[in-house]
């Protein structure tokens, strides 16, 4: 089968299109390098067709859809408070873009398309764990162009017949997720503190909790998502129904690394939520969704991961 990866060098992105080549399948990334990187790819550079373009270029998008049979549009500005700060440039790629590859896919006639939404629209709603029955009230611009996402791929789905699925992915965290801008995952910022010997910033109290997802869950999700039967229409959290708070992760970290780091509490950041955590019952029973790595595993592998890259850049500088 041809996939087609919008993000395809970003993090989740990325180790996405790896499971695909280890599955034998023929991918095309479409990928502006905003926040992707090419070596990210790496591995598999000499399999893929790569296109660097944004999906807010329709004519790209048309020719990376060419003989598609399914479409993963993961290509989005991920940040929350980025979006605070710039609502027009969310809404551009996130809205405009996502509206660009719901045309070229109906276009290109493909036979899915699965698309990147956000725990985010869930908001404020105080009532946890998140169901996907519940009314979104997105509270940043950033959840409100992952919610809109989902509706255009509804309306596609009843307007044309455009077979979509929306996943609500819940705070994803493992290799290959950038530490370096101040709009990175916590979690890739905590780890780079610890081997850095740095000093980790808390926004808020630090009790605030999140549904940590490891990447391998929303790898196994994305592929389910593409080919399972009755899912079209539906959108579904992707994460594992648990949560833990920013504070307990550290801790986590300390006995990891074996390192003790005093903490910084800072102010709390302006769009954040509170609390956050997946009811996936539903995507265990139409997906097959089965989260098999949890997060303090997940954790573990991951902190793994940013010791190697760090020791690399170490050795690198050094050779220099
Ligand atoms: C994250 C995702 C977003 C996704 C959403 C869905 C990232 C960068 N963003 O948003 O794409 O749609 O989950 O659930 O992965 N914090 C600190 N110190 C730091 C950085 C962050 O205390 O150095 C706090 C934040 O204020 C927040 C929590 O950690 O309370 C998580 O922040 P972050 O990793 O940026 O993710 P979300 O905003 O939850």
């Amino acid at each position: 089968m041809r996939f087609v990866v919008t993000g395809g060098a970003g993090f989740i992105g990325s180790n996405t299109v790896d499971e695909l080549i280890r599955r034998g399948h023929s991918v095309v990334v479409l990928d502006d390098l905003s926040a992707g990187k090419e070596e990210n790819l790496a591995e598999v550079r000499s399999k893929i067709s790569f296109i660097k373009g944004s999906i807010t270029d329709l004519e790209v998008v048309r020719k990376a859809m060419h003989e598609a049979d399914y479409v993963l549009h993961l290509a989005a500005r991920t940040s929350v408070p980025r979006s605070v700060k710039d609502p027009i440039e969310t809404n551009r790629v996130n809205i405009d873009g996502t509206l660009n590859v719901l045309v070229a896919a109906r276009d290109a006639k493909v036979k899915r398309i699965v698309f990147a939404a956000s725990s985010s629209a869930y908001g404020e709603t105080p009532t946890l764990p998140k169901l996907e029955t519940m009314q979104p009230a997105p509270i940043s611009p950033y959840g409100v162009t992952k919610y809109v996402g989902e509706l255009y791929a509804q309306v596609f789905g009843r307007a044309y017949g455009l077979e979509n699925v929306s996943l609500r992915y819940f705070n994803v965290f493992g290799p290959r997720q950038d530490p370096n801008s101040p709009y990175s995952g916590v979690l890739s910022k905590f780890c780079t503190a610890f081997l850095e010997g740095t000093q980790p910033a808390i926004f808020g109290d630090g009790e605030q909790s999140r549904d940590f997802t490891y990447i391998e869950n929303v790898v196994q999700a994305n592929l389910l998502a593409c080919e399972a039967p009755s899912a079209s229409g539906k959108v579904f959290n992707v994460g594992t129904g648990s949560r833990f708070t920013l504070n307990q992760t550290l801790a986590m970290l300390q006995r990891i690394s074996g390192v003790n780091l005093e903490v910084k509490y800072e102010p709390a950041r302006e769009g954040d939520i509170r609390d956050s955590q997946a009811d996936i019952t539903q995507g265990r029973e139409i997906l097959a969704y089965n989260p098999t790595v949890e997060f303090e595993e997940g954790l573990e592998r991951t902190f793994s991961w940013y010791r190697e890259s760090h020791a690399k850049t170490l050795a690198k500088q050094k050779a220099e």
